[in-house]
């Protein structure tokens, strides 16, 4: 049956002896999406990437990559798929440009690993042995090495742990353009600023499970909600703020006031100070975060 999903994931289970790492996880990334995938640690996020590019039996629950099995049709998949390898899975003598020619050998499809190198930062590092990279320069290794057979899919895990904050910014650049070139991007983090900047929709992993899959701002209006407007004026006839659309409740603290509420409640705030002649020069917004929904959700769970 044809499927629109580049994947499809439907009750998978995996177990680690009596461990249930992956416990009935269900979402579906489509094409030419940013998927994320976040949760706490051990939640199952690696261990269901690495169910999807067939590195680990399933023990039930179906899983379709590309329309197949990785159980069945792994060796077919994995030309087709980029896999960004964990820190202990090359040796340490191996070159840069060795490393980036193996694996272009490898790959039937491959692109000018040159290329990747100026891309990725490496052009320096080219002739040094992988031992010798810094963290960060390895990590930006095993990404250019995910990306040298031009994959249809790219698991990315953990992608920027490591990098320094202008490396992690250059990344999320690349990822935008590997992208626009037409791949799908799957990426499991821990960085909510990355998620939220980068992913199109994004799962929420919970003991194995995910209890919520919607785009970044969907996950905070599900979990947290709107924001808070904040400014200061001398005026002390705010009634006209009842009735605001998208506003909860208002109150003022001396000449400081904080309206709570939804939707485009700055604007609407704004709108109404205006026709009320006041203009106070501290306006501003503070909308929650995808940062917001962890915290919300780690508390729920250890409650
Ligand atoms: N090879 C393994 N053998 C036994 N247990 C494992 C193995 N790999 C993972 N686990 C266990 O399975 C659970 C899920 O691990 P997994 O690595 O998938 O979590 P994760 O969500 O990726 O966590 P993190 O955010 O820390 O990377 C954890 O309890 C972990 O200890
Ligand atoms: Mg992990």
């Amino acid at each position: 049956m044809a499927d629109a999903a580049a994947i499809r994931v439907q009750g998978l289970q995996k177990r680690y002896g009596d461990l249930r790492a992956v416990d009935g996880a269900t979402f579906a990334v489509l094409p030419n999406e940013i998927y994320g995938i976040i949760g706490a640690n051990g939640s199952g996020k690696t261990t269901t990437v690495e169910c999807l590019q067939g590195l680990r039996r399933v023990d039930g629950g179906e899983v379709a990559v590309l329309g197949l099995d990785p159980g069945v049709h792994g060796a077919q998949l994995r030309g087709r798929i980029g896999s960004q390898l964990q820190s202990s899975a090359l040796p340490e003598r191996l070159k840069v440009w060795e490393a980036l020619e193996l694996f272009a050998a490898l790959s039937p499809k491959r692109r000018d690993w040159r290329d990747l190198l100026a891309e990725w930062g490496l052009e320096e590092k080219r002739n040094a042995a992988f031992g010798d990279l810094s963290g960060g320069q390895q990590q930006r290794l095993f990404i250019a090495l995910a990306l040298v057979n031009e994959p249809e899919i790219v698991f990315l895990d953990e992608m920027t742990t490591g990098l320094d904050p202008q490396a992690r910014r250059v990344a999320w650049d690349l990822i935008e353009r590997v992208r626009e070139r037409g791949a799908t991007v799957v990426l499991v983090t821990h960085f909510m600023d990355e998620a939220e900047i980068l992913c199109d929709r994004i799962a929420v992993f919970q003991r194995g499970t995910v209890i919520a899959e919607d785009t970044p701002r969907g996950l905070i209006e599900q979990f947290v909600g709107g924001g808070v407007v904040r400014f200061s004026t001398q005026v002390n006839e705010l009634s006209f703020l009842d009735g605001t659309p998208g506003l909860e409740r208002w109150e003022r603290d001396g000449q400081r006031v904080t309206a709570t509420g939804s939707g485009p409640l700055l604007a609407q705030v704004a709108a109404r100070l205006v026709a009320h002649d006041i203009a106070p020069l501290d306006l501003r917004v503070e909308l929650p975060t995808l940062d917001d929904v962890f915290v919300k959700l780690a508390g729920e769970r250890s409650e």
